[in-house]
C-alpha cells in the first residue's frame, strides 16, 4: 500500500460555493458557506476574452445571468455588468460573476479553503490552466492552506502543473476510466475526484491503495455522504450544506 499524501482540507465541500442556498459561483455563496460552517468551497474558474480569471460553470453566460453568448467572446468588463443572481432569486440581483481575485480575498477573510475547478472554455485549455495557476499562486500566497486545483481537462491540469508544480492537484472524472491510475500519476495528483453515482467501494479502495485521496461529488443525501466517509472518501462535495453534515 502506498502512503496517502497530506490532506489539509475539511471533509465537507460546498459545491459551486453554496450549493442550493445562493446563486452558484458568487460571493453570496461564500457568505452562505461560512454561515453554515462549511470549511471548504468548490467553484468553477475560466477566462474572459481578455484573459481575466473569473467564476462561471457553463461555456456561455445564458443560464446563470441576464446576458448571452460564450464567455470566451466577452471581456470581463462586459461580464461584470451582468446580473448573475436574479435567475436564482430577486434578492440576489446585485450578484456578479466575480473575479478569482475577489473570490480569493473573500475566502481568506472567511477562512474558507478552496477547491478551484479549472473549467476552460473549449479550445482555451492550456492558457486557462496557466492563468488560473498563476493567479492562485499570487492570490493565496500568504494563506495557511493553499487551494486544491482540479479539472476534467487534463490538458488544463497539466498546464497548471507546469506553471505551479507546488499546488496540489486532483483529476476529475465521472466514472474513473480504466487507466485512471496512469492519468493521475502523469499529472502528479494528490487526489482523484469522481461522480459518487458512478463509483463502488472496490474502486475507492483501489484508488486509496494506490496512494490517492478521494473527493466524491455531488452528494446531496446525508446517509450516502456518511457511507462514503465510512468507505474512506476524504471529501464530500454537496449542494445541500443545509442538510448534509458529517
Ligand atoms: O468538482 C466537482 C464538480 O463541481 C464537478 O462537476 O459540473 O458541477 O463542475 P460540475
Ligand atoms: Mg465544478
Amino acid at each position: 500500500l502506498s502512503s496517502l499524501p497530506t490532506w489539509p482540507y475539511p471533509a465537507l465541500v460546498a459545491h459551486r460555493c453554496a450549493g442550493v442556498l445562493a446563486p452558484e459561483n458568487t460571493l453570496a455563496g461564500l457568505a452562505q458557506a461560512a454561515r453554515h460552517h462549511v470549511g471548504m468551497v468548490e467553484f468553477d474558474a475560466k477566462l474572459s476574452a481578455d484573459d481575466v480569471p473569473f467564476l462561471l460553470h457553463d461555456d456561455d453566460v445564458d443560464r446563470t445571468s441576464n446576458g448571452h453568448g460564450p464567455a470566451a467572446s466577452l471581456s470581463y468588463a462586459r461580464i461584470a455588468a451582468l446580473d448573475a443572481g436574479s435567475w436564482f432569486g430577486a434578492a440576489f440581483s446585485n450578484e456578479r460573476m466575480p473575479t478569482l481575485e475577489a473570490v480569493a480575498q473573500r475566502c481568506i477573510e472567511l477562512k474558507l479553503c478552496a477547491n478551484v475547478e479549472i473549467k476552460p472554455c473549449p479550445g482555451r485549455e492550456v492558457v486557462t490552466g496557466v492563468r488560473v495557476a498563476q493567479a492562485v499562486q499570487v492570490l493565496w500566497k500568504d494563506a495557511p492552506v493553499p487551494p486544491l486545483l482540479s479539472s476534467f481537462s487534463e490538458e488544463a491540469l497539466d498546464a497548471a502543473r507546469r506553471t505551479a508544480p507546488e499546488l496540489a492537484r486532483g483529476v476529475l472524472f465521472g466514472r474513473p476510466p480504466g487507466d485512471w491510475l496512469a492519468r493521475a500519476q502523469r499529472l502528479a495528483c494528490v487526489s482523484v475526484h469522481f461522480d459518487h453515482t458512478q463509483i463502488d467501494r472496490l474502486l475507492i479502495d483501489a484508488i486509496r491503495a494506490a496512494g490517492f485521496r478521494t473527493l466524491a461529488y455531488t452528494v446531496n443525501d446525508a446517509a450516502r455522504a456518511r457511507t462514503l466517509r465510512e468507505w474512506g472518501v476524504d471529501a464530500i462535495c454537496t449542494d445541500r450544506i443545509d442538510t448534509v453534515s458529517l
